[in-house]
């Protein structure tokens, strides 16, 4: 578990998936939430993963052995900086009521981060932007997936563009404010009660599917050993 890097800095790793770069409108909500976070003294860094080569996850289930996805290309040093922060933010545009595929990707490509919760201790939040609708819709994937993989999230914001420039500048000064509230939430150790309760009852339910197979997954049975999980 992370709590903040050696030198005590919080460092949060923001992940870009809109194919529009420097023109995403997701990522002006991502530089405010950025701008937040150094306000409140963290330390920031953006992985753009559209300008990455990360492939479809071939359900090899290779991690579950050796704690290591096989495949050569760019999702292995993105996870290292992912496992690296204290805090991860995310952001997507809605793409068909979902995040777009390159964030999808990234999540397939993650089943090990669900298996051994490897974002147990982390804190994160979701930003996008819709054309029109389904923006909680599109926050709620994110945030899930940072749930699945035993993190907490603080929250999202998001902006239908519809709704006119005023809506995203209240939306760009929402994320500028939950930036900083990330880095609040990472130093005071803030506790989510009904998210740590849920990280608790996915743990139980998939406790007997580590067990069932524990002759192929070992690498997770060392690893929910290790954690006082089994
Ligand atoms: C392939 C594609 C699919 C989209 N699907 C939706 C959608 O389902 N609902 C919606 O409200 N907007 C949709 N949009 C509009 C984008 O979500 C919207 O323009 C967004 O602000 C783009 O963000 P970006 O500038 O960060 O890329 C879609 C846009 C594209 C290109």
């Amino acid at each position: 578990m992370s709590v903040c890097n050696k030198d005590g800095i919080m460092k949060i790793v923001a992940i870009q998936s809109s194919p529009r770069g420097k023109d995403s409108n997701t990522l002006k909500l991502l530089n405010a939430a950025l701008e937040g976070v150094t306000a409140a003294g963290g330390e920031t860094e953006l992985i753009d993963i559209t300008k990455l080569n990360i492939k479809y996850c071939t359900a090899c289930n290779v991690c579950y052995k050796t704690g290591v996805c096989p495949i050569k290309d760019d999702y292995n040093s993105v996870l290292e900086k992912l496992l690296s922060a204290d805090g991860i933010i995310w952001s997507s545009p809605n793409y068909m009521a979902n995040v777009t595929a390159q964030l999808k990707t990234l999540f397939d490509r993650s089943p090990n981060v669900t298996h051994e919760q490897l974002f147990d201790g982390k804190y994160g939040f979701s930003l996008t932007t819709a054309g029109s609708r389904d923006v909680n819709f599109v926050l709620d994937i994110m945030n899930a997936f940072m749930r699945i993989c035993g993190g907490n999230s603080i929250g999202g914001v998001g902006c239908a563009m519809v709704q006119g420039q005023s809506a995203m500048e209240a939306a760009i000064g929402r994320s500028y404010e939950m930036g900083r509230d990330l880095v609040e939430a990472i130093r005071e150790k803030r506790k989510y009660p009904e998210q740590e309760a849920v990280h608790k009852a996915w743990r139980e339910g998939f406790r007997n599917i580590i067990i069932a197979n524990k002759e192929q997954w070992t690498h997770n049975v060392d690893h929910w050993i290790s954690k006082g999980w089994m």
